[in-house]
């Protein structure tokens, strides 16, 4: 086996001087300001051993990763009959698709879609105020990435504020059908904060560790959920963590993964390792180009795919 070290500087070297590195979201006016030639990786091994390389220590809005930590908050509140409100089937359609809302009667195809995650979000708030859930939602992320330094990104969530009508229209609809149960600016108002969470590579990658551990932390060792749970969300994340680009991702690189338009990618390795990388620009369905580049090139040279 080559030695992983190796193998992730010599990614991050060839990243650096890519000339082709695709194009910053530009919706959200606050991501459209990040520099398009930051690249970080970070692996954390099953040994608890943790590399990096590149920009691994500069925080970064997570975005739609964020959907990943929410779907296992929310089964750890409701547990399964949270999937009468939500599917877990690909949707085949751009992340903020509205279409199949309407024949599919207000329950979203998968909660990595953005439908999907603003039910998820609309469970975690029963019992909570916008402010409380936040809050919950907040420490989860410091606790996994065993770093209390993890912050919310104001200007980020304040952008999306400010822009986010498609998510409201999104939130709205559902509403119509009943499957979203509080207002609709709290919710939305939850979600635009919990995709504003600033995270580096580094935390990533331990934060992800539950997923590469059958759902044991591989840092702290700590049981964050069951073994069978773990398994599902990395089934979730294996065929709805791409969008539209799932099959692709699968295809390519053959590991559990999880994109968000600020150019972060988290994906694990069950067994072996957790590994988050960032790169801003983004391809057309709105992954990171180089992120996805550079996991394929870890996945063949590590011999990671679960394939
Ligand atoms: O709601 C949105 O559109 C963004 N806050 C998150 C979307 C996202 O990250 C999709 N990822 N590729």
């Amino acid at each position: 086996m080559p030695n992983l070290q190796s193998v992730l500087d010599e990614i991050a070297h060839d990243m650096a001087s890519a000339s082709e590195r695709g194009a910053v979201a530009r919706y959200i006016p606050e991501l459209a300001k990040v520099d398009p030639a930051r690249f970080g990786l970070a692996v954390l091994t099953e040994d608890g051993t943790l590399h990096t390389a590149g920009d691994a220590d500069e925080p970064f809005s997570i975005q739609s990763v964020s959907k990943v930590f929410t779907l296992t908050l929310a089964l750890g509140q409701v547990g399964d009959i949270l999937w009468n409100r939500v599917g877990r089937e690909p949707s085949g359609n751009p992340f903020n698709s509205i279409v199949q809302l309407e024949y599919e009667h207000g329950i979203p195809r998968n909660p990595l879609i953005n439908a999907g995650a603003l039910v998820v979000t609309d469970v975690l708030l029963s019992g909570y105020k916008p402010r409380e859930a936040i809050g919950l939602i907040l420490s989860f992320m410091r606790g996994l990435a065993d770093d209390d330094s993890v912050f919310i990104d104001e200007k980020v969530a304040r952008s999306e504020e400010e822009t986010g009508f498609g998510n409201r229209a999104l939130a709205n609809y559902m509403k119509a059908f009943g499957n979203i149960r509080h207002a609709v600016e709290w919710t939305t108002g939850v979600y635009f904060h919990q995709c504003a969470i600033a995270m580096s590579c580094r935390q990533l990658a331990v934060a992800a560790s539950f997923l590469a551990g059958e759902g044991k932390h591989l840092l702290t060792g700590n049981r964050i959920v069951s073994r069978e749970r773990a398994r599902r969300i990395n089934a979730v994340m294996l065929t709805c963590g791409h969008y539209d680009g799932s099959g692709d991702f699968a295809f390519r690189v053959g590991i559990p993964g999880k994109s968000g338009v600020g150019g972060g990618i988290m994906a694990v390795v069950p067994g072996k390792a957790s590994i988050a990388v960032w790169s801003p620009g983004l391809n057309k369905v709105g992954n990171s180009l180089l992120g996805s580049l550079a996991l394929e090139r870890l996945a063949k040279a590590m011999d990671w795919s679960i394939f």
